[in-house]
């Protein structure tokens, strides 16, 4: 029997499960830990303040987002190869986010095939892109998916040069990719980062030519600075994730709580604003809501949940984050989304 709160217990009973390279792999970031660690800790400093004797019997957490309707805010972020954790992999996430009335975004590194995934989760998802190296090949990926029924591309610009940093085992591999572009070839005295990788990464350009390649909601994720949220939006992206990565990828970012307001008050209303990194409750959300998010993401935890009981993990951390946003707005009396964006936050 458990008597650690459900995601505690989940965390500790992954570690315990999976060898610990791949331990690690989930939960390392740029930083030691720092990064982490001050993502977490950021969200929890903001402070709510009771608001008894409200009445809440209609109250809801309903999410609608681009003519879709989810019953809560809670989308999972992409996480690369899922088989990793525990063989249902991206199939069993993708069915319990659809057993919770939610949104995935399946990741470009997925183990298993993206139309697998879309089929067995009985309803479109999302597609998050990685960048193929070159147009062409970025377009084929993206017809493929949205053949097999993506309903929205999300792209990942904040890690143009990552490279994994584990061996992947036998049998785990990103399916739904051609071979990657070999980098390119450097001659004597050329920089290895900017002549080699960065030669393959994209720039705004990509983006405004990706923006006209589709037709279905194009979001940008891994943006911080308030001018490219800015850019995002005036070349017309439907939305974008505020985010570091989850502290993986540049060590020593600000939070993105701390990003976030400025975001928001230049492009609120304007995009959808969704945010991730370091979202550990029911009352981060609602508190990444308050300050203006209009959904929030979540990474490491769901994959805690998808180690220690496959599917069934998946489904109960989706869960019990949403027990805890309802829980936080019956006691901070505010009955749905929009209200809970009123709300002014305490900061001691
Ligand atoms: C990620 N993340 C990620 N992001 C992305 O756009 N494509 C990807 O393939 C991956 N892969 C990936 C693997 C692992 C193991 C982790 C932990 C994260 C980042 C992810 O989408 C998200 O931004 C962070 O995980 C959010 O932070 P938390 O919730 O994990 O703190």
């Amino acid at each position: 029997m458990q008597s650690l709160p459900l995601l505690s217990h989940y965390a500790q009973q992954a570690q315990a499960k999976l060898p610990a390279a791949i331990w690690h792999y989930l939960q390392s970031d740029a930083g030691n830990g720092y990064q982490l660690n001050t993502n977490e800790v950021a969200w929890q400093a903001r402070k709510l303040v009771p608001r008894p004797l409200r009445a809440l019997q209609n109250a809801n957490t309903v999410c609608e987002m681009f003519g879709e309707r989810w019953a809560h805010p809670l989308l999972l972020a992409p996480v690369a190869y899922q088989k990793l954790f525990h063989s249902d992999g991206e199939i069993g996430a993708a069915i319990a986010c659809n057993a919770q009335q939610g949104q995935m975004m399946v990741s470009s590194l997925a183990s298993q095939p993206v139309e697998v995934i879309i089929q067995q989760a009985q309803q479109p998802l999302w597609f998050q892109l990685y960048w193929q190296g070159d147009r062409d090949r970025t377009l084929l990926l993206l017809q493929k998916v949205i053949a097999s029924g993506a309903s929205a591309i999300v792209f990942t610009v904040d890690a143009p040069v990552k490279q994994s940093l584990m061996d992947l085992p036998e049998g785990i591999s990103a399916v739904n990719l051609v071979q990657a572009l070999a980098p390119r070839p450097i001659a004597a005295g050329q920089s290895n980062v900017f002549d080699g990788w960065m030669s393959q990464a994209p720039t705004w350009e990509d983006v405004e030519w990706l923006r006209k390649q589709l037709t279905v909601p194009l979001l940008v994720k891994g943006l911080m600075h308030v001018d490219d949220a800015r850019r995002a939006v005036d070349l017309g992206c439907d939305g974008i994730v505020v985010s570091n990565h989850g502290g993986r990828v540049l060590d020593n970012t600000p939070t993105v709580a701390a990003m976030l307001p400025e975001v928001v008050s230049e492009v609120g209303g304007q995009c959808k604003i969704l945010v991730d990194s370091g979202i550990r409750s029911g009352q981060d959300v609602f508190k990444a809501l308050a300050m203006g998010a209009d959904a929030v993401c979540i990474g490491r935890p769901y994959v805690w949940g998808l180690a220690t009981e496959g599917a069934m993990g998946v489904a109960k951390v989706i869960r019990w984050i949403r027990d805890e946003l309802e829980m936080t707005m019956a006691l901070t009396g505010v009955s749905n989304l929009s209200d809970i964006r009123q709300v002014d936050l305490y900061q001691s």
